[in-house]
Formats: C-alpha cells, sequence, structure tokens
C-alpha cells in the first residue's frame, strides 16, 4: 500500500533502542514482502519475539488445498458459489474453485468466528477477500479492520489474524497470490500519489483501527497455511497482539466496490480501464483485477454497449457475480455466480444481450462484478467445484436466456 502509516508508538530512528515501559525493551519485527524489497512495516512487540513457541507444532488434518479433477475436455465453466452450504470459519470453511501456479480462487461461507485463542496466518499467498454478504472484524496485530458487504479486504501474507462475524454467516470470494497484491502501480505516481485519472484514491481505503497491546501469557495457537493448503498449528505463550506501535506500508485494509470510480468512453471501453488491484508483475504474469461497477455506457450514437466477443489468448478470466444486472450474462447467472473463461477460448455475450443493450446506451447501468484476468498461468477447477458446476453452460451460447429468438 503506498500510504506509510504510524500507529500507537514508535521509535524515530528503526532498529534503535526503545522501551515498552521503564526495564522493558521493545522487540523489533520487520514485516515485509519481495524479500526485503518490497512494502514493508516495522513492528515493536511489548516484550517477546513473536518465536518463541512453547510446544512442538503439528500439522492438522484439514486440508484446503485444490484437489486436481480427472483429465476432462477443455470448457467454459460457471461455478455458483450461493449453493455451498456455509460451514466453519475464515479458515476451515474456504472452498478451492480455480487454482494456478501462483493464483488461487476459493469461495469462504462460513458461520463461525476464529476461537479467541486462535488464529491463522496465511504463508503461500497475499489475500484479497471481496466480501459479498455478512459482516464482521478482521482483529490482527495492526488492529482491528471491519468488513461489510461490498468491501474488498486486503490481506498481506504472513499476517496474523482472526475474524470475528457480526451476521450469522459470511460469504467471501478470496483470491490469494503468492505475490504482493495493491493498486494497479500504473494508477500510481513516483510518490505513491494516485494519478488525477485514476479511478482509485489511495487515501481512500479503511485501515485498521489500532488497540492497545495485549501484553498477556498464556497458550496461543497460530494456524499457519503452507504447501499450498497443508495447515500447522504452532503455540505461543503470548498473546500475538502485543504491539506497542508499529509503522510502514504494509498492513490489512479495505476498500470499497463503491469507491472504485469509474472510467467512462463514449464507445466501448476494455476491461483494463476498470482495473482495479494488481499483483506480479502484470501483464506479463500476475493478475488484473478489475470492478465492474454501474457506469455511464457509452453515448456514441451507434455504440454497441455489451462487450465484443473476446479471444485474450495469455490470459485466463474469471468473473464473480455480486449481482445479476450484467447485461451480457443476464438471465444466466445469480448472485455469486463465478464464470471461468479458460484463455484457449472465446467467449461472447449471451444469447440476445448485443441486441438488447442497445437500449443502454448512454445510460447508468447498475451491475456490480470482480473480474480477474490471470496472465500466462493456466488455471483449473478444483475438484472441490464440481458439485457446484452448470453442466451445460458449453453449450449456453447456443441457447437463449431471456425469452428472444437468437439471430
Ligand atoms: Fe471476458
Amino acid at each position: 500500500m503506498s500510504v506509510i502509516l504510524t500507529r500507537g508508538r514508535v521509535p524515530r530512528t528503526p532498529h534503535s533502542e526503545y522501551y515498552s515501559e521503564p526495564g522493558v525493551l521493545a522487540l523489533e519485527e520487520i514485516h515485509s514482502s519481495a524479500g526485503f524489497s518490497g512494502d514493508w512495516s516495522r513492528k515493536y512487540h511489548y516484550r517477546q519475539y513473536p518465536t518463541r513457541q512453547i510446544r512442538d507444532p503439528h500439522k492438522l488434518p484439514l486440508d484446503i488445498r485444490p484437489q486436481p479433477p480427472a483429465p476432462m475436455a477443455l470448457q467454459p465453466w460457471h461455478l455458483r458459489t450461493a449453493r455451498l452450504k456455509p460451514h466453519g470459519d475464515v479458515v476451515s470453511g474456504r472452498v478451492p474453485l480455480v487454482y494456478g501456479t501462483t493464483t488461487f480462487v476459493c469461495a469462504a461461507r462460513f458461520e463461525r468466528s476464529c476461537p479467541a485463542d486462535r488464529f491463522f496466518r496465511n504463508g503461500d499467498g497475499h489475500e484479497l477477500w471481496f466480501v459479498q454478504e455478512g459482516r464482521g472484524l478482521l482483529a490482527s496485530e495492526y488492529g482491528v479492520l471491519p468488513f461489510r458487504p461490498g468491501q474488498y479486504v486486503v490481506v498481506p501474507k504472513g499476517t496474523t489474524y482472526r475474524v470475528e462475524l457480526e451476521s450469522e454467516d459470511c460469504w467471501l470470494l478470496m483470491i490469494e497470490s503468492r505475490f504482493p497484491i495493491g493498486f494497479a502501480p500504473r494508477y500510481l505516481n513516483r510518490s505513491g500519489q494516485a494519478h488525477l485519472t485514476a479511478p482509485v484514491v489511495e487515501t481512500e481505503v479503511d485501515p485498521p483501527e489500532f488497540r492497545p497491546p495485549r501484553d498477556e501469557e498464556g497458550e496461543f495457537r497460530v494456524w499457519t497455511k503452507h504447501g499450498g493448503g497443508f495447515v500447522t498449528e504452532m503455540f505461543l505463550g503470548h498473546h500475538p497482539f502485543d504491539l506497542i506501535g508499529w509503522e510502514g506500508a504494509l498492513y490489512p485494509y479495505a476498500f470499497h466496490a463503491d469507491d472504485h470510480h469509474p472510467l467512462a468512453r463514449q464507445i466501448h471501453t476494455s476491461p483494463p480501464t476498470r482495473q482495479t488491484f494488481e499483483s506480479g508483475a502484470a501483464p506479463h504474469a500476475g493478475f488484473a483485477v478489475c470492478t465492474f461497477k454501474g457506469q455511464i455506457e457509452g453515448w456514441h450514437p451507434r455504440d454497441v454497449p455489451a462487450p465484443y466477443a473476446h479471444n485474450n489468448a495469455d490470459s485466463d478470466e474469471l468473473t464473480f457475480f455480486s449481482n445479476t444486472g450484467y447485461g451480457a450474462r443476464k438471465g444466466l447467472v445469480e448472485p455469486g455466480s463465478l464464470t471461468f473463461h479458460p484463455g484457449s477460448l472465446p467467449h461472447s455475450p449471451h444469447g440476445t444481450a448485443a441486441k438488447r443493450s442497445l437500449e443502454e446506451r448512454g445510460k447508468l447501468s447498475d451491475y456490480l462484478a470482480v473480474m480477474l484476468d490471470v496472465f500466462y498461468e493456466p488455471l483449473s477447477v478444483a475438484k472441490q467445484a464440481l458439485p457446484i458446476a452448470e453442466k451445460d453452460y458449453p453449450t449456453g451460447w447456443n441457447r437463449d436466456t431471456q425469452g428472444l429468438a437468437i439471430d
């Protein structure tokens, strides 16, 4: 994140003698990304390093790795995440859907808060959530971050957190990357400010609210995900939220889709103008995340608001439909639908969508969808997603979805 924050108390000079209280030396930890070269924060623990394990760690039976299905035909997919039953918590409730070598997508529909003495740390990837339903708190060493529907939540790899639900259950799309996730770098100037032409403003994010340090002894469990979905339980003798302060650019934050300010064009515009986040070296590796939200559709007198058929041979494309307003898939998707169009296949609007879209010319649309374009990384559907796949989707372009004849 380009905004550097200071919370609590930190010494003016990094790595210098500093006291939590008279006689108690504060212990510094650097949380960094991209080795020592990416965004980082310095954290000051009250009295103990975060490395003191009081019992041997053990691997849990929990396995949230995506499972490869039997080899199958190349095809487009429609996965209906609304049909997953809420279960478990923010860790055990994850259902892998689509995966590659650096990108992993799952849906988390869960119904429980994490126990008060148990924390989670993703050692595999940086997480980007889109909150479809539910409210709660993401509590981490950085503070407490409330989340609500329509928000993205960015959780850097290595953050120690737990989730407390405020609603009965919760429904998240969860995108995980080996690489850091942030606003598209092309939106930011050399100081990290968003350009005045960008659809995002770097300060329009919600950072965590800092809380006083928990200088507590006891037994605190940290579940760490590793190896693509194994989980190891570690035992610390002190509360992990024991910071007297922190400063830096690496921390969890929320960003609401309402704060992505769409850019309109007189004729149809391609997805990169809708981009919000980026990971890796997009568009040469990693991914772009675009926010498809209501905007003025093209107002050229002959504009066709529906997109063209496209064959993005170098990117696999996923779209999560938060609502059903997107014209090109109307009548086919439901809230929480996730379409997956492999790069090796062209895709287009369904049925009569192009003709119907002429009515939308110059009007304000009301759709909300999150699109993930993954570059030069073939994705696969996980075996766990097969029960929610629409069987007839590959031939769906051959059918009418709105009661109109296909020309
Ligand atoms: Fe597409």
